[in-house]
Protein backbone atom coordinates (compact mmCIF):
# COMPACT_ATOMS: atom_id res chain seq x y z
CA UNK A 1 0.00 0.00 0.00
CA UNK A 2 1.20 3.42 -0.74
CA UNK A 3 1.18 6.10 2.16
CA UNK A 4 1.74 9.50 0.41
CA UNK A 5 0.68 12.55 1.15
CA UNK A 6 -3.16 11.94 0.74
CA UNK A 7 -3.31 9.28 2.91
CA UNK A 8 -1.28 11.21 5.69
CA UNK A 9 -3.74 13.90 5.78
CA UNK A 10 -6.74 10.71 6.19
CA UNK A 11 -4.95 9.71 8.79
CA UNK A 12 -4.59 12.99 10.40
CA UNK A 13 -8.31 13.23 10.39
CA UNK A 14 -8.82 10.19 11.64
CA UNK A 15 -5.98 9.97 14.19
CA UNK A 16 -6.89 13.73 15.82
CA UNK A 17 -10.29 14.25 16.20
CA UNK A 18 -10.34 14.58 19.64
CA UNK A 19 -11.64 17.61 22.84
CA UNK A 20 -10.01 20.80 21.60
CA UNK A 21 -8.41 22.84 24.34
CA UNK A 22 -7.73 26.44 24.05
CA UNK A 23 -3.90 27.46 23.89
CA UNK A 24 -1.67 30.53 23.40
CA UNK A 25 1.65 31.02 22.48
CA UNK A 26 4.26 33.27 20.57
CA UNK A 27 4.41 32.27 16.82
CA UNK A 28 6.89 34.92 15.59
CA UNK A 29 6.81 36.88 18.59
CA UNK A 30 3.32 37.33 18.08
CA UNK A 31 0.30 36.22 20.88
CA UNK A 32 -1.63 33.38 19.11
CA UNK A 33 -4.57 31.77 20.96
CA UNK A 34 -6.16 28.42 19.02
CA UNK A 35 -8.07 25.75 19.72
CA UNK A 36 -5.87 22.77 19.40
CA UNK A 37 -7.17 19.41 18.92
CA UNK A 38 -5.47 17.11 21.86
CA UNK A 39 -2.80 15.45 20.67
CA UNK A 40 -2.25 16.79 17.47
CA UNK A 41 1.14 17.77 16.54
CA UNK A 42 2.29 21.09 15.84
CA UNK A 43 3.03 20.70 12.47
CA UNK A 44 -0.37 20.65 11.88
CA UNK A 45 -1.52 23.10 13.75
CA UNK A 46 1.36 25.46 12.09
CA UNK A 47 0.13 24.73 8.50
CA UNK A 48 -3.29 23.82 9.16
CA UNK A 49 -4.64 26.34 11.35
CA UNK A 50 -2.42 29.24 11.44
CA UNK A 51 -1.64 29.48 8.14
CA UNK A 52 2.32 29.53 8.39
CA UNK A 53 2.97 26.97 5.67
CA UNK A 54 6.98 27.15 4.71
CA UNK A 55 7.23 24.66 7.53
CA UNK A 56 7.09 21.54 5.73
CA UNK A 57 5.82 17.73 6.21
CA UNK A 58 8.20 14.92 5.34
CA UNK A 59 8.41 11.97 6.71
CA UNK A 60 5.94 12.78 9.91
CA UNK A 61 8.21 10.87 12.51
CA UNK A 62 11.10 12.70 13.08
CA UNK A 63 13.46 11.54 10.70
CA UNK A 64 13.97 14.36 8.11
CA UNK A 65 14.11 17.69 9.57
CA UNK A 66 11.72 19.25 7.19
CA UNK A 67 9.04 20.26 9.76
CA UNK A 68 11.90 22.20 11.53
CA UNK A 69 11.50 25.04 14.06
CA UNK A 70 12.34 26.89 17.12
CA UNK A 71 11.01 26.35 20.53
CA UNK A 72 12.16 29.00 23.02
CA UNK A 73 15.25 29.14 20.76
CA UNK A 74 16.17 25.35 20.57
CA UNK A 75 15.28 23.61 17.03
CA UNK A 76 12.34 20.91 17.41
CA UNK A 77 10.46 18.76 15.04
CA UNK A 78 7.14 20.16 14.78
CA UNK A 79 5.77 16.83 13.57
CA UNK A 80 6.89 15.02 16.62
CA UNK A 81 6.25 17.78 19.09
CA UNK A 82 2.23 18.01 20.41
CA UNK A 83 0.90 21.47 20.02
CA UNK A 84 0.18 21.35 23.51
CA UNK A 85 3.69 21.54 24.51
CA UNK A 86 4.22 24.77 23.16
CA UNK A 87 1.83 26.73 25.46
CA UNK A 88 3.15 29.57 26.29
CA UNK A 89 6.17 29.25 24.72
CA UNK A 90 7.93 31.10 21.71
CA UNK A 91 7.69 28.95 18.31
CA UNK A 92 9.74 30.42 15.15
CA UNK A 93 8.97 29.62 12.07
CA UNK A 94 11.36 30.25 8.77
CA UNK A 95 8.76 32.52 8.31
CA UNK A 96 9.82 35.00 11.31
CA UNK A 97 14.09 33.56 11.42
CA UNK A 98 14.40 37.28 10.73
CA UNK A 99 12.80 40.66 9.42
CA UNK A 100 13.90 40.83 5.95
CA UNK A 101 15.65 37.37 5.42
CA UNK A 102 19.02 38.50 6.93
CA UNK A 103 19.82 36.35 9.20
CA UNK A 104 23.28 34.37 8.43
CA UNK A 105 22.19 31.41 7.63
CA UNK A 106 19.87 33.24 4.85
CA UNK A 107 22.26 35.42 3.34
CA UNK A 108 24.75 32.30 3.05
CA UNK A 109 22.14 30.55 1.60
CA UNK A 110 21.19 32.84 -1.07
CA UNK A 111 25.02 33.69 -1.68
CA UNK A 112 25.56 30.49 -2.71
CA UNK A 113 22.22 29.70 -3.98
CA UNK A 114 21.78 26.57 -2.24
CA UNK A 115 18.06 25.01 -2.89
CA UNK A 116 17.56 22.78 -5.34
CA UNK A 117 13.64 22.16 -5.39
CA UNK A 118 13.65 24.09 -2.17
CA UNK A 119 11.16 21.18 -0.33
CA UNK A 120 13.72 20.92 2.56
CA UNK A 121 15.49 23.92 2.82
CA UNK A 122 13.34 25.90 5.34
CA UNK A 123 14.06 22.96 8.05
CA UNK A 124 18.12 23.44 7.03
CA UNK A 125 17.93 27.03 7.63
CA UNK A 126 15.75 26.39 10.97
CA UNK A 127 18.49 23.35 11.83
CA UNK A 128 21.71 25.80 10.59
CA UNK A 129 20.09 28.99 12.85
CA UNK A 130 19.90 26.97 15.57
CA UNK A 131 22.82 25.43 15.62
CA UNK A 132 24.75 29.38 15.38
CA UNK A 133 22.56 30.33 18.25
CA UNK A 134 23.73 27.32 20.55
CA UNK A 135 27.76 27.04 19.07
CA UNK A 136 28.83 30.42 17.19
CA UNK A 137 31.63 28.57 16.25
CA UNK A 138 30.71 24.59 15.71
CA UNK A 139 33.55 22.57 14.90
CA UNK A 140 33.22 20.61 11.39
CA UNK A 141 31.86 17.24 13.22
CA UNK A 142 29.29 19.54 15.19
CA UNK A 143 28.00 20.96 11.91
CA UNK A 144 27.75 17.52 10.48
CA UNK A 145 26.39 16.08 13.63
CA UNK A 146 23.70 18.45 13.54
CA UNK A 147 22.61 18.77 9.79
CA UNK A 148 23.36 15.19 9.31
CA UNK A 149 19.77 15.18 10.99
CA UNK A 150 18.21 16.53 7.56
CA UNK A 151 17.68 15.00 4.61
CA UNK A 152 17.71 16.10 1.42
CA UNK A 153 16.03 14.28 -1.66
CA UNK A 154 17.76 16.60 -4.15
CA UNK A 155 21.19 16.06 -2.44
CA UNK A 156 22.53 19.85 -1.89
CA UNK A 157 23.77 18.05 1.24
CA UNK A 158 27.57 19.90 -0.59
CA UNK A 159 25.90 23.50 -0.71
CA UNK A 160 24.54 23.60 2.85
CA UNK A 161 27.74 22.25 4.12
CA UNK A 162 29.35 25.11 2.35
CA UNK A 163 26.61 27.27 3.31
CA UNK A 164 26.84 26.61 7.13
CA UNK A 165 30.37 27.51 7.29
CA UNK A 166 29.81 30.63 5.73
CA UNK A 167 26.53 31.56 7.98
CA UNK A 168 29.38 30.85 10.72
CA UNK A 169 31.44 33.58 8.96
CA UNK A 170 28.76 35.75 8.21
CA UNK A 171 27.65 35.43 12.33
CA UNK A 172 30.85 36.80 13.28
CA UNK A 173 30.96 39.64 10.61
CA UNK A 174 34.32 38.07 8.54
CA UNK A 175 32.25 38.22 5.38
S1 LIG B 1 8.33 15.84 8.89
FE1 LIG B 1 9.11 16.11 10.87
S2 LIG B 1 11.06 15.17 10.82
FE2 LIG B 1 10.20 14.71 8.89
S1 LIG C 1 16.32 20.96 -2.20
FE1 LIG C 1 14.91 19.46 -2.88
S2 LIG C 1 14.62 18.18 -1.15
FE2 LIG C 1 16.23 19.49 -0.59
Amino acid sequence: MKFGFASALLFKEQLFKGVAMQMQFFLNAKQVKVDAEEGVPLLWLLRDDLKSTGTKYGCGMGLCGACTVHIDGKAARACMTPASAVSGKRVTTIEGLSANNNHPVQRAWQQLDVPQCGYCQSGQIMGAASLLRSKPNPTDAEIAETMNGHLCRCATYGRIEKAVKLAVKLNRGQS
